[in-house]
């Protein structure tokens, strides 16, 4: 399963990216306001880091406008998916856009029925917004399965991109059920890593090699095994 960042923060994605752990990147027009800087270099900042895909979206919702909005942005640079709203005029956006080679993500996926049209127009990734789901009593993972059971049924390629995670629960559900991708935001990605019995286990051998460098009279690892 890939990770994919949800930001718009250089910092998060260049570190993120420094563990080899990022495979692309999410963004959306709040998330690059709050950076507070100009939008078409911040996603030329992110492309430059970023080995995978960097999505940004379309602000208007009429086809004329998605369709210009997403050919300037897939200019940008070759990593650039453009997003375009799960709306009827977005379904033909998606038709046009797709045809002249430029990768589509249809993002406010909130039912199966919404994920089946967006990946008929030729979509190549949706994007279901679970934690904004289950934020009103629905389930979001029960979308996730849903549409991943009729998109096998059909053998459709379109990738599923589980969006509005918030916790690890939500990234690992998405793991087991089959999800392509999950999007997180970067307090997610960290918490993925993190165990207390790790932090207390490295905790107690650091203890015992304090004891036992000491016994053999040697600073380090190194100087133990006589490498010089
Ligand atoms: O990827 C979509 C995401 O930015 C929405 O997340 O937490 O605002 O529902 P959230």
């Amino acid at each position: 399963m890939k990770i994919f960042l949800d930001t718009a923060n250089i910092a998060e994605i260049r570190e993120a990216a420094s563990i080899g752990m990022l495979d692309g990147v999410t963004t959306n027009p709040t998330l690059i306001a709050k950076e507070g800087k100009e939008f078409k270099s911040v996603l030329e900042e992110i492309c430059e880091v970023v080995p995978g895909p960097v999505n940004a979206e379309v602000v208007s919702v009429d086809f004329t406008g998605m369709v210009r909005e997403g050919e300037v942005l897939a200019k940008i640079h070759p990593k650039i998916v453009v997003k375009v709203p799960m709306i009827k005029e977005g379904l033909k956006a998606i038709r046009k856009l797709t045809d002249q080679g430029i990768k589509v993500n249809t993002t406010l996926i909130f039912s199966p029925s919404q994920a089946l049209l967006a990946a008929k127009a030729g979509a190549n990734f949706v994007s279901p917004f679970i934690g904004r789901l289950d934020d009103i009593s629905q389930s979001g993972m029960d979308l996730i399965r849903q549409i991943i059971q009729i998109f096998d049924n059909y053998e459709i390629a379109t990738e599923v991109l589980v969006a509005s995670s918030r916790h690890p629960l939500h990234v690992v559900e998405s793991a087991l059920i089959g999800a392509d991708i999950v999007t997180m935001p970067y307090k997610v990605f960290e918490q993925l890593l993190k165990h207390p019995l790790t932090d207390i286990g490295l905790k107690n051998f650091l203890s015992d090699w304090e004891k036992f460098k000491s016994t053999y009279k040697a600073e380090n690892l190194l100087e133990l095994l006589k490498v010089r």
